[in-house]
């Protein structure tokens, strides 16, 4: 079976409701799933929760209910969230589910059994809000921690611990060989630094039962559970295994997919999408986990910036957050997907204001794109009665460029260059419509053939920028299509090809896509 091209992003604590980063992570990693899908590949996106760890457990207690009760209750918003997101997603993981700890079972007892672990005594310091562990070498000059790693809890216990050193320069070798791995350089050679200055200390993957029960019992020892990155890393593989992805068929794992076997083949993951500060995790631990279970690694990490709000960091306690669910209800799922994605290129950090995304709505969405439909189907509407005159190519040269530029820039994830692109097609075609002039030339008679020629290149283009656009606005480019009385949805890309709209072909009335909003 040929392989799936498979995309993931993190999984987010469940421990409060989704906020602005989330939904970014989740739009970028829809965008290039729906990309890759026109282009007519076979594409599984998976998404999901991280439900056990110190974190979440706390979340439960301050909310005095059962972390079980509590993570069903918000998984139920999460899932909401990613339909008001209008995701894509194949699949949705939550790491409390059988197939999940099943899996990370089977991998625990392989990876015991060959020798991975040792036990030794912790000794150190624990964030629970970053749910990871520091050491002396972790303060700051003044001797405190960043204020980021929230309360910090010194422990002494006795942990099992995974052998990382002795893979360390074969990661060096891997990274330095496969320069895509971890993207954008910067985030690559931030990795490449860590590793050819520290001396790699061994992770500490347990957290006695005693103290902490929310998590994954050892298989091989009930006195403990999995520490929650451990889990956590897991999804990524544990779905593709539940599902009977081949790649997991000659592990040698005690472990039986719920489904017929052979699955789609999923593992290795094409895209890995994370945000900076899960960094170290999915670009140090995480191979090394992969290379210890003796499977191959993913093919591409990719680093996405955080997003501040007027200029300083989002914090639920001082109140200064984006809420995405008010934005969509405001002002519709595609003005905030066009916005996150048009704003940021995956990489650098971001900024949002209001009075931003305000002003992008208006330029870019309500007098840029939706003016261009509109004008287009109502001159098509007035002057020839909504029927589409014969094929003129006047702008098919600048529609195949554009379409061929998009594809370029999509299929690199350069999503935000994908979409100032195709915003270059809709500045051009409303010049056309200022430059020709219809409307004088629907006065004169002697026009006909000209006022023709320039509406069906007008509604041809239209009709391209829908199919340009779905994977960035999939609600958008449907209604456009409708608009356009065009059957089905605009969803491949092969369909951008200019002279799809036959002459004699009826279009509908134009509805406003974007309404101006005039504070
Ligand atoms: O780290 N801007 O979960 P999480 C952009 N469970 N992205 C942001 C952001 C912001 N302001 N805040 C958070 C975890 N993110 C772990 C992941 S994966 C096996 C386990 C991003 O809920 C963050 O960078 O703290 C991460 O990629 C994602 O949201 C989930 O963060
Ligand atoms: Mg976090």
């Amino acid at each position: 079976m040929s392989k799936v091209f498979y995309l993931t992003t993190a999984i987010d604590y469940v421990n409060g409701q989704p906020h602005l980063g989330h939904a970014y992570e989740k739009v970028i990693t829809d965008v290039i799933a729906r990309a890759r899908r026109s282009f007519g590949e076979s594409v599984f996106y998976l998404t999901g929760l991280d439900e056990h760890g110190q974190k979440v457990q706390q979340a439960a207690e301050a909310d005095g209910q059962t972390p079980q009760a509590y993570c069903d209750r918000l998984a139920a918003d999460w899932q909401a969230f990613a339909r008001k997101l209008n995701l894509s997603n194949d699949d949705f993981v939550r790491t409390t589910q059988p197939r999940h700890k099943r899996f990370i079972q089977a991998a625990l007892a392989r990876l015991h059994a060959a020798g991975e672990f040792y036990t030794a005594q912790y000794r150190g310091f624990y964030s629970a809000k970053e749910e990871t562990f520091l050491t002396e070498k972790d303060r700051r000059p003044d001797g405190t921690f960043d204020p980021a790693y929230g309360q910090i809890t010194e422990l002494a216990e006795t942990n099992y611990w995974f052998r990382l050193k002795p893979r360390q320069q074969w990661l060096i070798d891997h990274i330095e060989a496969n320069p895509g791995f971890v993207q954008p350089d910067y985030r690559r050679n931030e990795v490449l630094g860590f590793l050819k200055n520290n001396v790699l200390e061994d992770l500490c993957i347990s957290r006695p039962a005693a103290r902490l029960n929310w998590g994954i019992p050892m298989p091989f020892d009930p006195d403990y559970v999995t520490y929650v990155w451990f889990d956590a890393l897991v999804n990524y593989i544990s779905v593709p295994a539940s599902l009977g992805d081949p790649a997991f068929a000659g592990l040698k794992l005690d472990y039986q997919p719920a489904a017929a076997v052979p699955g789609p083949a999923l593992w290795p993951a094409d895209v890995q999408v994370i945000g900076k500060d899960i960094l170290k995790f999915h670009a140090v631990y995480w191979p090394i986990m992969l290379k210890a279970m003796g499977l191959p690694l993913p093919r591409q990490i990719l680093v996405h910036g955080w997003w501040q709000k007027d200029g300083e960091k989002m914090s639920k306690t001082t109140g200064n957050v984006v809420d995405p669910v008010a934005v969509i209800d405001a002002w519709g799922v595609d003005a905030f997907r066009f916005y996150v994605i048009r704003e940021l290129a995956i990489g650098p950090d971001g900024n949002w204001t209001d009075a931003g995304f305000q002003s992008r709505y208006q330029a870019e969405l309500a007098n840029g794109l939706g003016n261009l439909i509109n004008r287009s189907l109502a001159m098509l509407k007035r002057y020839r009665q909504g029927v589409v005159p014969a094929r003129h190519d006047e702008l098919a040269a600048t529609a195949a460029g554009t379409a061929a530029e998009t594809r370029a820039q999509l299929e690199r994830n350069e999503l935000q260059a994908a979409l100032i692109t195709i915003g270059g097609l809709v500045t051009r075609a409303n010049q056309y419509v200022d430059h020709t002039a219809p409307f004088k030339l629907a006065k004169d008679p002697a026009q006909a053939q000209r006022l023709d020629e320039v509406l069906y290149n007008l509604v041809e283009t239209c009709r391209v920028l829908a199919v340009l656009l779905w994977p960035f606005l999939p609600q958008t480019a449907t209604k456009i299509f409708a608009q356009l009385g065009l059957t089905g949805e605009p969803d491949k890309f092969a369909l951008s090809a200019w002279g799809g709209l036959p002459a004699g072909h009826h279009c509908n009335d134009p509805v406003p896509l974007f309404p101006r909003r005039d504070n």
